[in-house]
């Protein structure tokens, strides 16, 4: 008996010097968040913007019905990486006061749905510009310091992994829509290097203040949205390959540029998001994916409802699992899902 407690209590001993010497440090202690509404887990709720989405029936499939401000029915793909990496199932956005910094240390979102790269984007809806966003992520740093102590805090800033998705408005919702705007003053190729520019200043901002794993998502295929699809005149319904072909020419100068960091700068590792690819094989192959409509979303009509035009009186499908999209720009939960499954297989691996 004596033995046999004695070699517990030695064990016990053993075990508590080896968690203390060797603490288990996740190799990903935090996901942090800037973007657009692909990636706002709800800060929009906080600001007087038309671009909401904290109302039924977004939210519909979430935890009992929350509309939090999340443009889905679910989760969205950095809900589903950060439990990937074993931090929790949903990623709080840090506008939402009912977090606190405890919260906020193990992931924090400050992206805002309807903001661009260009601050002309964001002031379309007046939400979040994204300078702004990099504002709330050194307040965020200074609590953080204060929570975690120096050190630590140094530590998971340096170890986080950084999701930035973003790009599309600046083409939807501003150079393409708003008139005496942006397409006055630019080409769509001057345009795209105008956006490439403020992409590289923002990473670079991003390295100076601790970042050093980055996961930054191109643009995906824009004309196939089914709000872009609906706007075709002859061809009602198909993709817009004019918007395709500049998603994916604009993709191609973004991964140049982050290739110039990935090189130039020390200690980064910066991956591309390939969403336009993902999103193209789920749009050519419902089939595999068990989608039976990829081209209108499963609110309302599916083809312009989105933000208050997606609501309460919306006549909507019944299973979403069956649609790619939620509203008319928005993917479903399921495609969220199968979205941050494939970057975790094909891109995120190397932050595992
Ligand atoms: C709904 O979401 C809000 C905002 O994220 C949160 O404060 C609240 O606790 C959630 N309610 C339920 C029932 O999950
Ligand atoms: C956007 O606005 C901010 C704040 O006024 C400014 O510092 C920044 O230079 C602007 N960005 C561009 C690309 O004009
Ligand atoms: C790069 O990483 C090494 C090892 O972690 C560290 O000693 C060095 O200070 C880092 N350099 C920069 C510029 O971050
Ligand atoms: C990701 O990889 C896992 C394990 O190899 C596999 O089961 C899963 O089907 C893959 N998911 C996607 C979307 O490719
Ligand atoms: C990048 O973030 C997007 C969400 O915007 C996600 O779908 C994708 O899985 C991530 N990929 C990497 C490499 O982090």
């Amino acid at each position: 008996m004596m033995t046999q407690s004695l070699l517990q209590w030695l064990l016990f001993i053993h075990i508590l010097l080896v968690c203390m010497t060797q603490p288990s440090i996740a190799k990903v202690p935090a996901v942090i968040i800037f973007g657009d509404s692909t990636v706002d887990t709800g800060n929009n709720n906080y600001i007087q913007t038309l671009a909401k989405s904290n109302f039924k029936p977004y939210g519909r499939d979430l935890q009992g019905g929350n509309a939090t401000g999340r443009f889905s029915n679910g989760r969205l793909a950095v809900d589903f990486i950060s439990e990937a990496f074993g931090l929790p199932k949903l990623v709080p956005a840090y506008l939402d006061p009912s977090y606190d910094i405890k919260e906020f240390s193990t992931g924090v979102c400050f992206a805002s749905a309807a903001t661009g790269y260009d601050n002309a984007t964001s002031d379309v809806f007046s939400v979040i510009p994204l300078w702004k966003e990099v504002d709330y992520f050194k307040e965020y740093q200074t609590k953080l310091k204060d929570f975690q102590g120096e050190n630590l805090a140094q530590k998971t800033l340096t170890q986080a992994l950084y999701i930035i998705s973003i790009g599309t408005n600046d083409f939807i919702e501003n150079y393409y829509t708003m008139p005496s705007g942006r397409s006055n003053e630019y080409g769509v190729p001057e345009y795209e290097d105008f956006i490439v520019g403020i992409a590289k200043q923002f990473l670079m901002s991003l390295y100076n203040l601790g970042a050093r794993k980055i996961n930054l998502t191109g643009l995906p295929p824009m004309g196939c949205l089914p709000l872009e699809r609906s706007k075709r005149l002859l061809s009602l319904g198909n993709c817009n390959d004019d918007y395709n072909k500049v998603a994916s020419d604009f993709n191609v100068k973004l991964k140049g540029m982050m290739d110039l960091l990935n090189r130039d700068l020390v200690n980064v590792t910066i991956v591309y998001g390939d969403i336009y690819g993902i999103l193209m094989d789920v749009i050519q192959n419902p089939d595999i994916y068990d989608f039976e409509d990829v081209a209108v979303g499963c609110c309302g009509t599916g083809v312009i409802e989105m933000s208050y035009l997606c609501n309460s009186r919306s006549l909507s499908c019944s299973d979403a699992d069956k649609y790619a999209f939620w509203d008319s720009i928005h993917p479903t939960e399921k495609l969220n899902k199968i979205i941050a499954d494939k970057m975790m297989n094909t891109t995120l691996h190397v932050f595992l």
